[in-house]
């Protein structure tokens, strides 16, 4: 397993995604668009409060005064943003005729920069990109422009996954984009954002970034690649134990939040690769209700546990022995559910005042719509049987 800093490398290393991790991004930035052979026209893509607390917002707007180019600014991008802000940024980026989108913000401010730029350079519905390849398929051996992320937070990793997350309201749910022409061409990360997050919001994202590694690492289905491989998810996994503590100790602890970003970067080129199942299916179904990474964390034991029937599974488990200690499978997943229900502040499933027998018919459901995740679960589902299997696991935690 990769130690320490190793992430330097494996970023530096990494092709789809030009990887910075650092203080002091917005430099990198205004580099990028002073090399670029024509004055870029940039629409920037920024989410709420947060990110003038973060120090951010601030940055932004001494670059802009030093440098020349003309730009827009969407601001107030919400947590889980639905068609409308995707509308709404599209809407700017049309009006500017913008060269460039650049995303400052949480994994939901990045999701939505995404989903509207590939809408509209496809010219198509955001509700026609929901899917696997949508915009491959429509557009074979055309390369669309991506997005430049500034992540602010450290959980989705969405600065370097082909995905985005939408929700559609009047469906109900939260739909998937999954394409290669959304994944963002840079990712430039600053650590010192972190430091004023709350203490919820850096564990609820470290969770997800956790879960991230280690729904990746169990994906038996999934073969390995450079970037997408067990040691790289156990290193991970890893980063999360050792620094989420000394973060809870001491929120301007740089080093510590350094580390917990390359975890969260580190997961995303697991999950873009050898991505997640039934843990993120379900917790799908929480939103608006709880943190995503509160709800797939909490969702990981159960279905781990139901997984274990495989035996890949549970030899795959076993790499993680060096990370949460345990002799069986079993004693592992109990490790890794004290972790997070230690940093979650609860303390199992039914604490969740949102998890009840009518949560549970949903999840159930819902998992129907995602027949994609179901397929490639470490122990696959079957549709028809989808709703009895996962009710069934989820009705023991009540
Ligand atoms: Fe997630």
């Amino acid at each position: 397993m990769p130690h320490d800093q190793d992430y330097i490398e494996i970023f530096e290393q990494y092709g789809p995604v030009c990887i910075d991790l650092g203080p002091g991004v917005m430099n990198d930035l205004s580099a990028e668009f002073l090399l670029s052979a024509e004055k870029p026209v940039v629409t920037f893509v920024i989410g709420g409060k947060s990110i003038t607390k973060s120090g951010a917002r601030a940055d932004l707007t001494s670059m802009m005064l030093h440098y020349d180019f003309e730009s827009r600014i969407v601001c107030d991008i919400p947590a889980e943003p639905d068609l409308d802000d995707v509308a709404r940024i599209r809407e700017a980026i049309a009006q500017s005729a913008s060269t460039e989108v650049v995303a400052i913000g949480g994994g939901s401010v990045l999701d939505a920069a995404k989903a509207a730029w590939a809408a509209h350079q496809s010219g198509l519905d955001v509700s026609d990109l929901f899917g696997s390849g949508k915009i491959s398929e429509k557009f074979p051996g055309k390369e669309f422009k991506r997005i430049i992320a500034i992540p602010t937070t450290a959980g989705t990793g969405s600065e370097v996954t082909p995905y985005a997350n939408i929700v559609d309201r009047a469906a109900g749910v939260k739909r998937l984009i999954a394409d290669k022409q959304v994944i963002p061409r840079m990712a430039l990360i600053d650590p010192y954002y972190g430091r004023s997050m709350p203490e919820s919001l850096t564990a609820a994202t470290a969770l997800d970034a956790l879960t991230h590694n280690i729904e990746s690492l169990l994906n038996i289905s999934a073969p390995e690649t450079k970037f997408a491989r067990n040691d790289l998810a156990v290193y991970g996994a890893s980063l999360i134990r050792d620094n989420l503590p000394l973060v809870f100790r001491d929120p301007n602890d740089v080093n510590a939040r350094e580390r917990l970003c390359a975890a969260a970067t580190i997961g995303g080129m697991q999950i873009a690769e050898r991505p997640t199942s039934l843990p993120h299916l379900a917790s799908f179904s929480f939103y608006g209700r709880i943190p995503h990474g509160i709800a797939a964390a909490m969702l990981l034991p159960p279905f781990w546990r139901y997984y274990l029937g495989k035996k890949a599974v549970a030899e795959r488990t076993m790499l993680l022995a060096e990370v949460f200690p345990g002799k069986t499978p079993e004693e592992i997943v109990d490790a890794v559910a004290a972790f997070i229900a230690e940093y979650a502040g609860v303390s199992s499933l039914s604490a969740l005042p949102c998890f009840d027998a009518a949560m549970v018919d949903k999840i159930a459901s819902d998992a129907g719509k995602n027949p994609m995740k179901l397929a490639s679960a470490p122990r696959p589902v079957a549709l028809e049987n989808a709703a009895g299997i996962i009710s069934g696991i989820l009705k023991k935690e009540l």
